[in-house]
């Protein structure tokens, strides 16, 4: 499993292996993610099996633009400004699938909807170009644990798993993708994420609903358990106790934890995010008994970072 800086021969050797139908994790904006030939249900099979996850949870179908993407799925209007405004970059698009896609019936949990995204980042990009593939890319962690948002986070989750490791660096936004469907009248908010709602409903010109998570499949990979440390987690703390680590926000953080990290201390809600999950990671492994987390407001990018921590918290 080797870790490669993505340099131009790493690439395309990640390619060579995606064609094979090997697995590969690499990075994104959002998160790293752990891609297979989304056309080779052998390959498929590979990265469920590596991630334990639920052969029920469809995956996210990386492409190099709106033209490849339209070839897997129907855009109708909403669909396509949608995808102007924000592709390349962190929305994916739940759409109507063509019959004729090729896409492995796996990747999509037998559905007939595809998940769609154009991930803005340059090894992304490249790789999907060099493979000339649609690549299945789910985030690169266990199910239900955090997502990767460095290449050392991907080689602790997965060890030797993946064929090859990517190494583009820290991710730029550090949540995953929001997930829009658009297969309808209304589009709905499947899952919160790097591209806050208000930004959505800006392009959309109204207002866009969070789908009823108990709703059948309304976003299969919404299960409440996710993103959770090993460590359990206090949330809206506004004081510490001496055996816990401390998540903290803004200017003033309470003394006296174990450890602390500041998400930010300018209170700034973009850099929280980004530092959200490696922050996690590290206190998780602080040996702190709690995590205590200060609140964060709900607004902007704010509403998915409490999204990611109320399930943390739920996960024990
Ligand atoms: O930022 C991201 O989206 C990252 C990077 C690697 O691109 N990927 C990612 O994938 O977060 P994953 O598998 O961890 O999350 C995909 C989400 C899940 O909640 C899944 O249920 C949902 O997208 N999804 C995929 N296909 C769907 C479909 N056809 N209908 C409804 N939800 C779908
Ligand atoms: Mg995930």
């Amino acid at each position: 499993m080797p870790v490669l800086p993505a340099s131009e021969e790493a690439i395309s050797q990640a390619a060579r292996a995606l064609l094979r139908g090997e697995i590969v994790a690499f990075p994104t904006e959002t998160v790293y993610g752990l891609g297979a030939n989304a056309r080779d249900a052998n390959a498929v099979t590979k990265v469920f099996a590596a991630k334990d996850r639920p052969r029920f949870n469809p995956l996210i179908v990386h492409v190099p633009d709106i033209a490849a993407a339209e070839t897997y799925a129907a855009f109708d209007e909403t669909a396509r400004k949608l995808a102007k405004a924000f592709w390349p970059g962190p929305l994916s698009l739940v759409l109507p699938k063509r019959p004729a896609s090729g896409i492995a019936d796996l990747v999509t949990a037998g559905l007939d909807t595809i998940a769609l995204r154009v991930p803005n980042h340059a090894t992304a990009q490249a790789l999907l170009k060099a493979s000339q593939l649609p690549v299945a890319a789910p985030s690169a962690n266990r199910s239900g644990r955090i997502s990767p948002t460095t290449a050392e986070h991907v080689a602790a989750e997965l060890g030797d798993l993946p064929a090859m490791i990517l190494d583009g660096g820290p991710c730029a936004r550090g949540l995953e993708s929001t997930v829009v469907r658009v297969t309808g009248e209304t589009p709905v908010l499947l899952r919160l994420g790097a591209v806050a709602r208000h930004e959505v409903e800006a392009v959309l010109g109204h207002p866009i609903a969070l789908a009823d998570e108990d709703a059948p499949i309304a976003s299969p990979g919404q299960l409440e358990r996710h993103y959770a440390p090993n460590t359990p987690l206090r949330l809206d703390a506004t004081e510490v106790e001496p055996d816990e680590a401390l998540l903290a926000f803004g200017p003033s953080a309470p003394q006296g934890a174990l450890t602390t990290i500041n998400l930010s201390a300018a209170a700034d809600l973009a850099e929280a995010a980004t530092k959200l999950f490696a922050s996690l990671r590290v206190l998780d492994k602080s040996g702190a008994s709690r995590i205590a987390v200060m609140s964060i407001p709900d607004r902007g990018i704010g509403e998915a970072i409490n999204d990611r921590l109320r399930r943390a918290a739920k996960a024990r």
